[in-house]
């Protein structure tokens, strides 16, 4: 397939660690703070799974943020989110939430349901210095307002956000301009990704190994790939044997300082005091 030849290449492979987050939910950080310089505007990606409902009915509750925005994709389950703007819905199997922390807000984040497989991921996208201080804003994604996108046999993608050929993601208007795609790949199958030049990218297996990038490098489930810059390269190529599972994404690097203390990002240590000083004051 000529595209073969513009494809990234995998400059690196990542494994998540176990960690537990919120109230002692157990989950797999895949993006933690040492790559958030190399995969700006990414800060964080957890991919959260479990059959066990001791792994995550403690769930999140009341927490503040401020500065980015948090990305929640359930891939099956159900959980609520509320927070003190105002907003309130319940992210069903499919459906993803995007919301604008802005200059604040607290929120929770609660599983509805006592039994059962939950598994979805959490993406905390940063904002640029001129938007960290927005109204905080929340946007929930149906999963049938999501368009699937069938480019050749095998080969599905749920556009979330950005474009891929002719059709526009669910998402849009975020100054970063991301791209994110939950990809299916169904037996025997390739297909090449266009991927805006420039822009950081990464690509994680959910299910299953796939073959990524201009070397076909082998990832496996519970591995992110970090996919090179190389600036003739209009994309990436994608590729499995018996099927497999992931999610990419690609955005444009806000090239600012970033100071992260817990659930704060900034760009400096006094903004990160002065987000504590609003917290503690109640003014998020
Ligand atoms: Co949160």
């Amino acid at each position: 397939m000529p595209l073969h030849s513009i494809s990234r290449s995998v400059e690196s492979i990542v494994t998540g660690t176990a960690v537990s987050d919120g109230a002692g939910v157990k989950l797999s950080r895949v993006l933690s703070t040492n790559l958030q310089q190399r995969l700006d505007p990414f800060l964080m990606l957890d991919d959260f799974g479990s059959d066990s409902p001791d792994d995550y009915l403690a769930g999140f509750p009341d927490h503040p943020h401020r500065g980015f925005e948090t990305v929640t994709y359930m891939l099956e389950g159900r959980m609520r989110h509320r927070d003190n703007a105002g907003h309130e819905g319940l992210l069903c199997s499919g459906d993803v939430q995007w919301m604008t922390a802005g200059r604040g807000l607290i929120h929770s984040e609660m599983p509805e349901q006592e039994q059962g497989r939950m598994r979805g991921f959490q993406l905390w996208v940063n904002l640029p210095a001129c938007d960290k201080m927005m109204a905080p804003r929340y946007r929930g994604i149906d999963a049938k307002a999501i368009p699937v996108w069938h480019p050749e046999e095998n080969v599905t993608a749920k556009i979330i956000a950005g474009a891929q050929g002719p059709i526009r993601g669910a998402v849009d208007g975020i100054r970063v301009e991301p791209l994110y795609l939950d990809i299916e790949l169904s037996g025997a199958a390739e297909h090449a990704f266009a991927i805006e030049p420039g822009h950081n990218a990464f690509v994680y297996v959910y299910q299953g190994d796939a073959r990524i990038g201009n070397r076909n490098t082998v990832v496996s489930a519970g591995q992110m790939a970090i996919l090179g810059n190389e600036p003739e390269a209009c994309g990436v190529t994608l590729a499995s044997a018996q099927g497999a599972k992931m999610i990419l994404l690609a955005g444009r690097p806000i090239g600012e300082p970033i100071v992260q203390w817990g659930p704060f990002v900034m760009n400096s240590r006094e903004e990160i005091e002065q987000a504590f000083a609003d917290y503690r004051s109640g003014k998020l």
